[in-house]
């Protein structure tokens, strides 16, 4: 092309506004692209740590009552590697703590505290008493109570339907894991005392608590499963030893 042509050219392109926003959003596309298409593999945006395991089917459980109930709106569940949520939350969330959740529960606003490592900071009981009425433990508290969940039985009938969705997502449940998944409840509960199933249990799911979380009914209710999902937040990875990226 003579330099005359060029010039032409590029007079033609300056001079059609359509030409030239074609033009720009091709370029800006591909470098868009360059920057984006990459994270799709999860392999390369989340560093792996051990530690991480799929929740349990009562945590599973307590996860939807969590987003049922819109907790997401007033808490998040995200620390930022900023000096004052370390601070006062704990480590920094971890990409990989999340990795599991779908959909990811980090919220973007925070009416009350960041949940991300709330996992054993209370008993079980305080949370009982926290959730029937929250004014009864922190008095100037504004968040709703949830007194029906005390006695509410729990709808155990689709969990195991969405532990297979989930490892159609790529949550990596054994086949043992799914074949289990009635029978876990129980165990995580203790209201199966059988030995050898709290050992395989506690294999299959690391660092996970076993107890009857609502003490306050026999039955199996949503306090159970939601308290559940709470005390197993932000403590199955060993932050000592996966620190992640230093900041
Ligand atoms: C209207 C906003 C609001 C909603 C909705 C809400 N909370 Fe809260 N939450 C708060 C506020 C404010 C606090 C701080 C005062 C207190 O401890 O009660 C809090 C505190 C907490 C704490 C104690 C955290 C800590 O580290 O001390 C937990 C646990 C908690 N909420 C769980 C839940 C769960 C589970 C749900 C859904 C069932 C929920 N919250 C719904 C506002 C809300």
């Amino acid at each position: 092309m003579s330099d005359n042509n060029a010039h032409n050219f590029h007079e033609r392109i300056e001079k059609s506004i359509f030409f030239m926003l074609c033009l720009v959003v091709v370029v800006a596309s591909i470098g868009g692209m360059i920057e984006i298409i990459p994270l799709f593999k999860k392999e390369i945006a989340i560093e792996r740590v051990e530690g991480m395991r799929p929740y349990t089917p009562l945590e599973l459980a307590g996860f939807d009552i969590y987003k049922r109930e819109g907790c997401y709106n007033c808490h998040s569940q995200q620390i930022r590697p900023l000096r004052d949520e370390v601070e006062r939350y704990g480590h920094y969330s971890l990409a990989a703590e999340s990795m599991y959740d779908h959909p990811f529960a980090w919220g973007s606003k925070r009416t009350g505290p960041d949940l991300s490592r709330v996992g054993g900071k209370y008993s079980s009981d305080w949370h009982i008493q926290h959730l029937y009425n929250p004014r009864s433990v922190v008095p100037e508290s504004i968040m709703p109570g949830y007194p029906f969940m005390l006695y509410a039985k729990l709808d155990t009938s689709e969990i195991c339907q969405n532990m297979k969705i989930l490892r159609m997502l790529g949550v990596p449940y054994t086949d043992d894991d799914l074949a289990k998944c009635d029978s876990d409840i129980d165990t995580q509960l203790g209201i199966n005392k059988n030995e050898d199933d709290i050992a395989a249990f506690k294999k299959r799911y690391s660092k996970v608590t076993i107890e009857k979380f609502n003490n306050k009914s026999t039955e199996i209710t949503d306090m159970d499963a939601l308290i559940a999902y709470l005390q197993g937040l932000g403590n199955k990875v060993d932050l000592q030893t996966n620190r992640g990226r230093d900041w």
